[in-house]
């Protein structure tokens, strides 16, 4: 079988970017697998540590058994999201047996968040996991730079983030992560925002972030791996689909699905038709927004 590594890579070669579909609730599963399934496309499931804490993902095995119930290894797998070292609440995570347990039970790759690190703290976490997912056959994903959105309370006005770049990846730490981790993919910080999940904004519509494409080519040119774009809802398109000619292969896409899950629960109170709103809402992205429809054959050959 593939490894979900050679498939990025594959994805990076031909400026196509996977997107990865983050399931804040189990039943969410069934139905997004079914459409990419039935767009002929393929993507990831990933779950993020916020999501079993916070919402209704109640955790990694959880998550895993659902998934295995409607895989298929040609149109899809299983990715462990964010699990950060020190989470949106500021505490330290003892993030090592997670990943462990992870790598155990068969997720094929896996991300260590230390962006809340400093370079060298966050080069050394990323370097231990990269090792332990490699032993595995698995691939790791790092983040350097850092994504906003996930913290509770309001961020600073979009524009503000935007014009000041803060918190955008340095393009020379980058280079020396990267060299010094052997991570396999990056999520890197260039105007994205993750959508809110929680208090009162988790609801509301996502601002509409731009990106920096210029400082993304950047990155790509030093880092030569595969780019993740975190914050993949609500992009505005053009510089998505210019992201995704600079180096972006992976997408993560949270709010977009979770939003829909959520409004169509509250409407009906039938988890049936939240998973029908939720099927019909992916295979939109994906033969709209994302445009990955039929990527299946040109990746499988
Ligand atoms: P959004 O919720 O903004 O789509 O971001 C998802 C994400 O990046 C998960 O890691």
């Amino acid at each position: 079988m593939e490894k979900v590594s050679e498939i990025i890579n594959k994805a990076r070669k031909m400026n196509i970017a996977i997107p990865a579909f983050n399931v804040p609730y189990l039943p969410m599963i069934e139905p997004i697998i079914q459409a990419v399934i039935d767009e002929d496309s393929f993507s990831l499931i990933e779950v993020a540590r916020v999501e079993w804490m916070k919402t209704g993902a109640k955790g990694p095995r959880e998550v895993y058994e659902e998934f295995i119930k409607w895989e298929k290894p040609n149109y899809v797998r299983l990715h462990l999201d964010h699990v950060p070292v020190i989470d949106e609440d500021n505490k330290r995570v003892d993030y090592l047996p997670i990943i462990k347990e992870a790598l155990e039970m068969g997720y094929e790759s896996v991300m260590v968040d230390g962006s809340r690190l400093d370079l060298e703290a966050n080069i050394q976490a990323t370097r231990r996991v990269a090792e332990l997912a490699h032993k595995k056959d698995a691939a790791c994903e790092a983040e350097l730079g850092a994504v906003m959105g996930h913290e509770p309370g309001p961020l600073p006005p979009y524009e503000e983030i935007f014009a000041s770049g803060k918190g955008f990846t340095d393009v020379k730490e980058a280079e020396i992560f990267v060299a010094q981790t052997n991570c396999d993919w990056l999520s890197v910080a260039i105007g994205n925002i993750h959508g809110a999940i929680s208090g009162a904004l988790r609801n509301k519509k996502k601002p509409e972030a731009r990106l920096d494409i210029k400082h993304l080519s950047r990155l790509s040119e030093v880092t030569r791996i595969p780019l993740v774009l975190h914050g993949g809802s609500g992009i505005a398109r053009e510089y998505y689909l210019e992201a995704v000619k600079n180096g972006i292969s992976k997408v993560n896409v949270g709010t977009e699905l979770r939003q829909t899950y959520e409004a169509a629960l509250q409407e009906d109170n039938s988890i049936a038709k939240a998973q029908d709103a939720v099927y019909n809402h992916t295979r939109n992205l994906i033969s709209g927004y994302y445009n990955v429809s039929g990527i299946q054959k040109k990746i499988f050959g």
